[in-house]
C-alpha cells in the first residue's frame, strides 16, 4: 500500500496535471471508473482530497462517501456546482483558481463578440465551400467598435472585458447589485434596466443560486432588435428558454455562447441558428491558462496536505 494520500480526480485533467499530482498523491480517476460507487467504497479511508472542475462540482453525497476528505480543490473559478454548505458543515475547505483565467475568459468574450457580429465562422465557410468564387461577396455584417456594451457582472472577468472594450472605443455600462466604487461606467441595478441602453450584452456574472435566471425574459425582451448577446459565465445565469425564443423570433441579431444548461448535451435548437457562434465551454481552454489553473489547484492540495495556509480558499 502506498503511503501517499489518496486523491479523487472527479473530472478529466491534462496529462501534465496527472503526472504532477502523482508525485504527491495516489490518484483515483473517478471519471474513468466503471464502478464509481465501488471505487468510493474501496478507497473511502485513504482518499484525503477531491479535485473537481467548475462544471462538475461535488455534491453532499460524494462528501459523505469520503469521510477522510480534507479539501475540495476546484479546477476553475466558478464553484457553483460544489455544495458549499455541505462542505462547510463537514469542515472541508474549498479552493478555486481565480485570477489565472481572468484575461483568457475576457479574450474569449471579445472573440465571441467579434465572431458573432462579423459572422467570422460563416465567412470561413463561405471561402471553404466555394461560395466566394460562385456566389460572390459575403453578405455585409455589423460592427463592434464604438458600440454600446453592457456587462452583466463587473467582477474580475467583467472588468477585464471592459478594459478590452475600452480599446474598441465602446461605451460601457454594467449591471450589478450595487455600483462599484471608483468605476466610471454607468451602473444599472438589473440586466433588465441595463438592456435597453446597449447594442451588445455580455454575461460574465458568477453562477449559483444567487444569479439563477438573472438575465430574465424581461431583460432579453428589453434588448434592441438586432442586439448581440454573449455568455461566458454559466448557462444558469440566463433564462435559456427566453434566449432561444428571442433567437427564434429574430429579435437578438447574433449570439456568441460558451456556456449552456445541461452541458455537454445542450438544447439542440441552438445548433439550428446560423447567427449563433457556439463554443464547448472553452473560454479558459488554452494550454497556458490550463497549466496555470492546474498548478494553482495542485498548490492548494499540497498546502492542505502539508498543513500550510491555502492559497485561494473560497469563503462561503
Ligand atoms: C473551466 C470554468 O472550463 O473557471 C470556471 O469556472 O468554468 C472554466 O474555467 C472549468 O472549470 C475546467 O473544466
Amino acid at each position: 500500500m502506498s503511503d501517499k494520500p489518496g486523491l479523487l480526480v472527479v473530472g478529466e485533467l491534462p496529462d501534465w496535471d496527472l503526472r504532477a499530482l502523482e508525485a504527491r498523491f495516489t490518484l483515483h480517476l473517478y471519471y474513468a471508473a466503471a464502478d464509481k460507487p465501488g471505487l468510493l467504497k474501496q478507497h473511502a479511508k485513504s482518499i484525503r482530497a477531491i479535485c473537481t472542475k467548475g462544471e462538475i462540482g461535488a455534491d453532499a453525497a460524494l462528501m459523505d462517501a469520503l469521510p477522510s476528505c480534507e479539501i475540495i480543490a476546484c479546477y476553475g473559478v466558478g464553484v457553483d456546482a460544489i455544495d458549499l454548505a455541505a462542505a462547510k458543515a463537514r469542515g472541508i475547505p474549498v479552493t478555486n483558481t481565480p485570477d489565472v483565467l481572468t484575461e483568457e475568459v475576457a479574450d474569449m468574450a471579445m472573440g465571441l463578440m467579434l465572431a458573432a457580429a462579423r459572422r467570422i465562422p460563416q465567412g470561413d465557410a463561405w471561402v471553404r465551400n466555394g461560395a466566394w468564387a460562385h456566389r460572390g461577396s459575403f453578405p455585409l455584417t455589423t460592427r463592434v467598435f464604438g458600440k454600446r456594451l453592457g456587462i452583466v457582472g463587473l467582477g474580475r472577468i467583467g472588468s477585464a472585458i471592459a478594459r478590452r472594450a475600452e480599446a474598441f472605443g465602446m461605451a460601457i455600462s454594467y449591471s450589478g447589485r450595487t455600483p462599484k466604487a471608483g468605476v466610471a461606467y454607468t451602473h444599472y441595478p438589473t440586466p433588465a434596466a441595463l438592456a435597453p441602453h446597449v447594442d451588445v450584452l455580455v454575461v460574465s456574472a458568477m453562477g449559483g443560486p444567487t444569479t439563477k435566471g438573472l438575465v430574465d425574459a424581461k431583460a432579453i425582451a428589453a434588448l434592441r432588435k438586432g442586439a448581440i448577446f454573449v455568455n461566458v459565465s454559466r448557462g444558469t445565469v440566463v433564462d435559456e428558454g427566453a434566449l432561444l425564443a428571442s433567437l427564434r423570433d429574430g429579435h437578438i441579431g447574433a449570439a456568441g455562447l460558451d456556456v449552456f444548461l445541461n452541458e455537454p448535451r445542450i438544447d439542440e435548437e441552438f445548433l439550428s441558428f446560423p447567427n449563433v457562434v457556439l463554443q464547448p465551454h472553452a473560454a479558459s481552454g488554452t494550454v497556458e491558462t490550463r497549466q496555470d489553473m492546474g498548478r494553482l489547484m495542485r498548490e492548494n492540495l499540497e498546502a492542505r496536505m502539508d498543513g500550510r495556509p491555502l492559497l485561494t480558499e473560497v469563503i462561503s
